[in-house]
């Protein structure tokens, strides 16, 4: 059958007859009350796959009659209490999945505190159904290790999704409240599969007209629709409020009549919103007002929203993506700088939301310095789903080995093993906020994403979310069975090809640590020699300074000193060329062409080998999924093979125009066996993509 994308990976196809019979053996009946919308939807999902799997629903019972019953609930109900499990490995939001038995019958039970807890344990028992897992001598427990895991939605009120590149956002506002979409279930429910239970409905980049009455409204009928699904909406919240829907003179976060506007504000959020999340806020970056407006601080700002939130269990998701116009520093620094000095003066209730990378989400960058250097302040990791800088929809990049590069990063702030993970999850420095956002990637199209495998960024984005200690691969195998196909040969090659794909994409786009060579704006294709744009952060050429005398930026002790925002060990490793790795190499240094790198060839030859490298993996990528045609349903097969043809031919142009560019610098002949760029540089530099997607409005 010919399929879309649009179930993810909530597919639940029709078993084989063998395991068919193995998954209605183990329920042939189901215990599950539907004393709440969310045990009424766990129990639905459960009808829904288990039907789907074995073409006959199980029979729903007050208590077994047989083996092989299912039964989920918490401990309210008296079965599962009469169990005596030990719920406290499960706590708030987690659950145990256990093989048991009642009055001598086996079972298997789904158990929690909360009722999102058999939620979750529910998909995580339909996982292991559709990943074939054995179903006997169970005994999981599983809590997530954040507490705030949220999409955030690059989303405007006229549905333009800032960034996306999956068609228009999927709230149409226009409709809202008055019409539902079915979708906004099925979202609610994929998020529910892998432990997401919030979602930002709007663009960082606010518009104050999202926190009118007829727009709350509209919210408080998303967060209608999302709450089984343990869900919770947040808003945006566009500092300048105060003046624009309030009529103030100011936004002074000190200024009595604001801190009024604003309490009454979320007083009124509230009245339609009961258990509203909180307010995400950026402020002061890009043009974005903010409380330095008024010579205030990012403290002063983020807690008068976070007072009167506090009061109704909201929090205050705080920005640290900061650089400013008028501050020549270098831009790898100003989050810091301006960050670090305020640690400690947050309220509770705030957790400071920081990109993986000191800059901006780019192919590869070091983990930012902020990590491990605000141990009295709540630290949020914010990762990038959507593939701004790595190819928009048609390329295949999975970012599982992005995000965990990233949460492995150590920052040695208290000895070795002193993860970004550890602080994200609060164990390090002992928060009691956590949290994760992920910049969503989704939007009308029929597969979500724009991209079948761009779902997979989804998936591992919620399940990293869940646990940041989950490893990529373990991710991308769970997700491949689950939204190809279960057969080993299928899954491996696919596997295999996700795992390489983002540092194929690095190769092609920026290797050896340079970063932010993209067009201008839309961000789509290369554009290294970009330079004559208004601020210098804005160009390309301020971040790889290339040159006749070399390439890259020093950021060590004797340049700009970023190094030295991370602890001493840190700073030792990335401060020196020797110790630098060489996948950061350009990041921290600028070095002449002819470098020795550890293969012993010059750097201009390795860069130029990257980029060829990168575009021989795509080609790879290609084969290998052509080999797998007929084993993966024909619309899907058709689609992917269509993109990687695209990310071929796209990662042929990078690579061409990147070493046309810096090879017009560097005056070195290419390596042996590298072949000329197809065209002359100004061909490249003379193209424009005026309607390229995503750009900001
Ligand atoms: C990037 C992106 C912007 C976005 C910004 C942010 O710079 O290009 O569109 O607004 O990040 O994270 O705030």
């Amino acid at each position: 059958m010919a399929e879309d994308g649009y179930d993810l990976w909530l597919r639940y196809p029709a078993a084989e007859p063998a395991a068919a019979e193995v998954i209605a053996a183990h329920a042939r009946e189901l215990v599950a009350d539907d004393a709440s919308p969310t045990l009424a939807a766990a129990r639905a999902e459960l009808t829904r796959a288990l039907t789907s799997f074995t073409g006959k629903p199980p029979a729903v019972v007050g208590s077994p009659t047989q083996s092989g019953a299912l039964i989920l609930g918490t401990a309210r109900s008296p079965l599962i209490a009469g169990l005596e499990l030990p719920l406290g490995r499960a706590g708030e939001e987690g659950y145990l999945i256990r093989s048991a038995s009642v009055d001598g019958r086996a079972v298997t039970v789904i158990a929690a505190n909360s009722d999102r807890g058999v939620l979750y344990g529910t998909f995580h028992y339909l996982r292991l159904l559709q990943t074939r897992q054995p179903l006997d001598g169970l005994d999981i427990a599983s809590q997530p290790r954040t507490r705030i895991r949220v999409l955030d939605h690059w989303d405007n009120l006229d549905r333009h999704v800032e960034r996306g590149y999956a068609g228009e956002s999927i709230w149409d506002w226009h409709k809202l409240p008055g019409w539902l979409e079915p979708r906004y279930t099925d979202y609610a429910r994929a998020c529910a599969s892998v432990g997401i239970n919030g979602s930002v409905l709007t663009n960082v980049n606010a518009n104050a007209t999202s926190l009118t009455p007829a727009y709350l409204e509209k919210a408080a009928a998303l967060a209608g629709v999302f709450r089984p699904y343990g869900v919770r909406v947040y808003l945006t919240a566009r500092f300048s409020a105060p003046i624009e829907l309030g009529g103030l003179k100011t936004a002074d976060p000190l200024d009595p009549a604001v801190r009024a506007w604003w309490k009454a504000k979320i007083d009124e959020i509230y009245r339609y919103i009961p258990d509203f999340g909180g307010l995400l806020v950026k402020a002061n970056s890009e043009g974005q007002p903010g409380p330095q407006d008024y010579h205030r601080t990012h403290a002063d700002g983020a807690n008068m929203l976070a007072e009167p939130l506090a009061a109704h269990g909201g929090i205050v998701m705080w920005r640290a993506f900061v650089y400013s116009s008028d501050n020549t520093e270098d831009r790898a620094k100003q989050a810091y700088s301006e960050f670090v000095p305020l640690d400690g003066k947050f309220a509770d209730n705030v957790l400071v939301q920081v990109k993986n990378g000191p800059i901006d989400f780019q192919p590869r960058e070091p983990f930012s310095p902020l990590f491990g250097a605000m141990p009295k302040t709540p630290l949020m990791m914010e990762f990038q789903l959507t593939k701004e800088y790595l190819g928009f929809a048609t390329h295949l990049v999975y970012l599982g080995t992005l995000f965990e590069e990233a949460l492995a990063a150590d920052t040695m702030v208290a000895g070795k093993g002193s993860t970004v993970a550890r602080v994200v999850d609060g164990e390090l420095h002992g928060y009691k906020l956590t949290g994760m956002a992920g910049v969503a990637n989704i939007g009308t199209d029929r597969n979500w994403s724009g991209s079948d495998f761009n779902q997979a960024n989804w998936y591992a984005f919620g399940r990293l979310a869940w646990d940041p200690f989950a490893g990529a691969r373990g991710i991308a195998e769970e997700w491949v069975r689950m939204t190809f196909s279960d057969d080993a040969s299928v899954v491996k090659p696919i596997v295999d090809m996700m795992m390489g794909s983002r540092e194929a994409a690095v190769d092609y786009m920026t290797p050896l640590g340079l970063a932010h060579l993209m067009g201008t704006g839309h961000h789509y294709g290369p554009a290294p020699w970009v330079s004559d744009l208004k601020r210098p952060e804005w160009n390309p050429t301020y971040y790889h300074r290339a040159a006749a005398d070399g390439i890259g930026f020093e950021r060590g002790p004797h340049g700009t000193g970023a190094v030295l925002q991370y602890s001493a060990p840190v700073a030792a490793r990335y401060g020196s060329v020797k110790t630098t790795p060489e996948n950061l190499l350009l990041w921290f240094h600028h070095l002449p062409w002819d470098y020795r790198m550890k293969s012993g060839d010059t750097l201009w030859n390795e860069l130029v080998r990257h980029y060829d490298h990168g575009v021989a993996v795509v080609s790879q990528m290609r084969s290998t999924w052509a080999a797998l045609q007929g084993r993966v349903d024909a619309g899907r097969f058709e689609q992917v093979s269509a993109f990687l043809a695209i990310q071929e031919q796209e990662a042929q142009w990078w690579r061409d125009a990147c070493v046309a560019y810096f090879q017009s610098l560097s005056k070195r002949p290419l390596p042996a066996g590298a072949a000329a760029p197809a065209h002359p540089l100004e061909y490249y530099q003379a193209l424009k993509f005026p309607y390229a997607p995503g750009q900001a409005r």
